[in-house]
Formats: C-alpha cells, sequence, structure tokens
C-alpha cells in the first residue's frame, strides 16, 4: 500500500481533445479527479474505467451557481485540492467585416468569466492542499494580433492577465500558477480543421507534453515549439509591422453584403 495518498485533481473540458487526454493519463498514474465538462457521458466513461478514482461533477461553468455547487461537492467528497487544471473553453471567429459583438461576450464568458468562477471556488480547496498547483488555459493568440481571432485573443488576454495577477498575490501561500498556451492545433483531427489550425498535433501528445513541463511548474509552458519561435520574434516587432503582417494574413474574400 502507498504511503503518499493520491494527489487530488480538478480538471476542466475533460469531455474532449486535451482535457480528455490529460484526464485518461492522470488517472493511469493512480490521481484521484474530478471531472468537468458540459456533457456528462464522456465523463461517466472514464468514471467507470476508473473506479473509485472519478468525481463526475458535469455541469456549464459559465453558470456561477453551477461551479459554486461543483465546488461545494469537491469539498463534502474530499475536502481539498491539489491541482487545479482550468482546461475548458472554446473558440469562434469574428468577421471584423461583420462584427458581431455576441461572439466577443461568448468567447470571454467561456474562456474568461468561467475560468474566474472556477478560481473563486477551487481556491479554498487549494489552500487546504498539499503543494498546490493552479493551471489556467492562454492561448499563442495573446502573443500577437491575428485576424478573426479577436475574441478569441480578448478572452485569453483578459484570462492571462488574472492569473498572472493572482499569481503574484498567491506565491506567499505557496499556491503555485502556470499557464499553458498551445499554438493553434488540431487537437481533433474527426472535426474538421480550417487555416487557422494548421499544426495537427493529436490531443494525447499534447497532453503528455504538458504534464511533462507540469513537473517542473513553469510559469508558462508554449507549444508546439516550430509556431512559437516564429511567433515569438514577431511579438516583438514594432506595431506597424505587426500591422503590415496581420494585414497579409487577412482572407481576401470580400465581406459577405447583405443583397437588397
Ligand atoms: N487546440 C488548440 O489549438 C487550442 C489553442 C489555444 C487554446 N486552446 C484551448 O485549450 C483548451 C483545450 O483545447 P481542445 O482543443 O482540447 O478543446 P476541445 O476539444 O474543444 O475541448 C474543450 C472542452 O471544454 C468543455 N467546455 C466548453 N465549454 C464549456 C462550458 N461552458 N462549460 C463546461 N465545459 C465546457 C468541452 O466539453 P462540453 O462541450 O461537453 O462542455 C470540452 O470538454 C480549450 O480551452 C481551448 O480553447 C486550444
Amino acid at each position: 500500500m502507498s504511503l503518499t495518498s493520491p494527489r487530488r485533481y480538478w480538471l476542466t473540458g475533460a469531455g474532449s481533445g486535451i482535457g480528455a487526454a490529460l484526464a485518461e493519463e492522470l488517472l493511469k498514474t493512480g490521481a484521484h479527479l474530478a471531472l468537468s465538462s458540459r456533457s456528462p457521458a464522456p465523463l461517466k466513461v472514464l468514471s467507470q474505467r476508473y473506479p473509485g478514482q472519478v468525481l463526475v461533477l458535469a455541469g456549464d461553468l459559465t453558470n456561477s451557481q453551477t461551479v459554486r455547487e461543483i465546488g461545494e461537492q469537491i469539498a463534502d467528497a474530499w475536502g481539498s485540492l491539489d491541482t487545479v487544471i482550468l482546461n475548458a473553453g472554446t473558440c469562434e471567429h469574428v468577421d471584423a467585416r461583420q462584427f458581431d459583438h455576441s461572439i466577443v461576450e461568448h468567447l470571454v464568458r467561456t474562456n474568461l468569466l468561467a475560468s474566474s468562477y472556477c478560481a473563486e471556488a477551487a481556491l479554498p480547496l487549494l489552500r487546504a492542499g498539499t503543494a498546490p498547483h493552479l493551471i489556467g488555459m492562454a492561448s499563442s493568440v495573446t502573443y500577437l494580433p491575428l485576424p478573426r481571432k479577436e475574441a478569441h485573443g480578448a478572452s485569453r488576454a483578459g484570462l492571462r492577465h488574472l492569473f498572472e495577477s493572482m499569481r503574484i498575490e498567491l506565491a506567499p501561500e505557496g499556491i503555485e500558477v502556470t499557464m499553458v498556451s498551445p499554438g493553434p492545433l488540431n487537437t481533433q483531427p474527426t472535426k474538421p480543421s480550417d487555416l487557422s489550425m494548421p499544426l495537427s498535433w493529436p490531443a494525447d501528445k499534447a497532453a503528455r507534453y504538458i504534464l511533462e513541463k507540469l513537473r517542473n511548474r513553469p510559469l508558462e509552458i508554449t507549444f508546439p515549439g516550430m509556431f512559437m519561435a516564429a511567433l515569438w520574434p514577431m511579438s516583438n516587432l514594432p506595431d506597424r509591422m505587426v500591422l503590415a503582417i496581420g494585414k497579409r494574413m487577412v482572407r481576401s474574400s470580400p465581406p459577405i453584403k447583405d443583397r437588397p
């Protein structure tokens, strides 16, 4: 019998993609996982495959009351958390020529506000945990303004600022904060990809990469390397040059006009 108790995680967005692959990898190590996504079905499958290791806590994380209840269920079951991975999120593209604020609203709610609700629920549990670690999912879109990424970039940049500021205040309490910033990966090859997702990294490769890096608790995890190597120097160029590069990336088709 192991002398140390298994590490306890809350992992959001565990229903598909990187989150599902992270869940699988962590469960294989014997960790205990509270899993969230809107759809309970994939979480239940994991709970059946790894009996006694999984708390299924499905719900829409954009609802602050739902998140509060999920936090209460974790508190009742475990009383503490050691690691929280706030991976749930989404991406949608804006066409600035036919600007639709509802896309911004949706992404800010899903990527930024939901993560802030989760942080509020998680922090008291992390304070009671062992070597606590909070992980937020940002994106490479926060390094450079890119066409069609207005809403995704805004939501992730807000999340980055939130977590990087919290990191400073949480440090004296021993709670470490890591940001994960994937590049444009097509982690679900069965779903149709678009031009903004040229790099096919299977979700399990992305998950293994993240978990390997998390061991050292870095402030930031970026990937894939080739894409980041190109992006970093671009992010330091003067604004006019960044604009010129961005313009070349705009799709050439004209905006769709309403017919008279
Ligand atoms: N793949 C990339 O290139 C890339 C790049 C930058 C950032 N990211 C971010 O990295 C994370 C993982 O990426 P991925 O490719 O694995 O994404 P994914 O396959 O679309 O998975 C997203 C997960 O979040 C859950 N989710 C979405 N909205 C939710 C909500 N309102 N409440 C609760 N759960 C919700 C989804 O489950 P349900 O639908 O069942 O709720 C799903 O489990 C995401 O946050 C993504 O936006 C990805």
